[in-house]
C-alpha cells in the first residue's frame, strides 16, 4: 500500500507571511502523525520562502516517522541535508520565480551535477529519490545513477483531472511506473494530488509513497489537520485495496 508523506511547507508559508513564530511546522508534523501520516515531507528552498534551517533541525528532533527532505542540487542545502541526516532526500529542480516546483529534475540533461549530489547524500547514508517527469529518458538516467527511488511528477495528470481529461496523462504515469519497477527503482509520486484525483495514482501497481501538501493543508484550514490527513489516508487505503 502507498505510504502518505504529508508536506508541511505551507504551514511555514503562513508563518512567513508575517515573519513571526506561528504556526510552527513542528505542531503540524505532530498532528499529521496523529492523523496517520507515514512520513513528513519538507522542502528547504534556496530562497527560504517557507521552511527555514531551524525547522529542519527541530523537525529532525521531534518527528517520529521518516522525514523526507526536498532540496535542489546546490551546495548550501546539500550541506544542511547531510548534517540533518533525514531518512530520505528528494532532489527537485528549483527556480526562484516559480510559485511551486514546476516540472521534474532534468536528470538526463544535468547528469553529472545530479549524480554528484546523489553521491554526496548517499555518502551521508541518506536514501535518495529524484523528482522527475514521467518520461522514459529521465527514468533511465535516474536508474543509471543508481538512486533508490524516483518520485513521478503528477502535475500534468492533476491539471488534466480538474478538466475531467485525465485518461491520457494517467496512462503516461502507468507506463512510467512500469518502467520504474522494471529498472528496480522504488515508485513515488506527487504534486497537485487532491482528495478528488489521488485514487487512480494510489492504485498504480507497487506505488510506494505519495507526497501531498497543498490539498491537505487547504482542507486542514476547514476541518483541522489531523482530520484532513485522516481523510486523505482513507482514500489511499481504499485505492490500494
Ligand atoms: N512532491 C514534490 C517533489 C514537491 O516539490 C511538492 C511541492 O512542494 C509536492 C510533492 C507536493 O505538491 P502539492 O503541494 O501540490 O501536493
Amino acid at each position: 500500500m502507498a505510504k502518505l508523506g504529508v508536506n508541511i511547507d505551507h504551514v511555514a508559508t503562513v508563518r512567513e507571511a508575517r515573519k513571526t513564530n506561528e504556526p510552527d511546522p513542528a505542531w503540524a508534523a505532530t498532528l499529521a502523525e496523529l492523523g496517520g501520516a507515514d512520513g513528513i515531507t519538507l522542502h528547504l528552498r534556496e530562497d527560504r520562502r517557507h521552511i527555514q534551517d531551524r525547522d529542519v533541525r527541530v523537525l529532525m528532533e521531534t518527528v517520529a516517522v521518516p522525514v523526507n527532505l526536498e532540496l535542489a542540487c546546490s551546495a548550501d542545502v546539500l550541506r544542511i541535508a547531510c548534517e540533518a541526516h533525514p531518512h530520505q532526500a528528494t532532489l527537485v529542480p528549483e527556480r526562484r520565480e516559480e510559485v511551486t516546483t514546476e516540472g521534474g529534475l532534468d536528470v538526463a540533461g544535468c547528469y553529472d551535477q545530479v549524480a554528484s549530489a546523489c553521491e554526496q547524500l548517499r555518502g551521508a547514508g541518506i536514501i535518495v529519490s529524484l523528482f522527475i517527469d514521467p518520461d522514459p529518458k529521465q527514468i533511465e538516467a535516474a536508474a543509471k545513477i543508481g538512486v533508490e527511488a524516483v518520485e513521478l511528477h503528477t502535475g500534468v495528470y492533476a491539471h488534466a483531472s480538474a478538466k475531467h481529461a485525465a485518461a491520457e496523462p494517467l496512462k503516461v504515469l502507468q507506463d512510467a511506473g512500469k518502467l520504474v519497477r522494471q529498472l528496480g527503482l522504488t515508485l513515488h509520486a506527487g504534486h497537485g494530488l487532491t482528495y478528488r484525483n489521488v485514487q487512480p495514482v494510489a492504485a498504480l501497481p507497487e506505488m510506494c509513497e505519495l507526497n501531498i501538501g497543498h490539498s491537505i493543508i487547504a482542507r486542514a484550514i476547514m476541518v483541522g489537520l489531523e482530520q484532513a490527513v485522516r481523510d486523505m489516508k482513507r482514500l489511499i487505503v481504499e485505492a490500494s485495496a
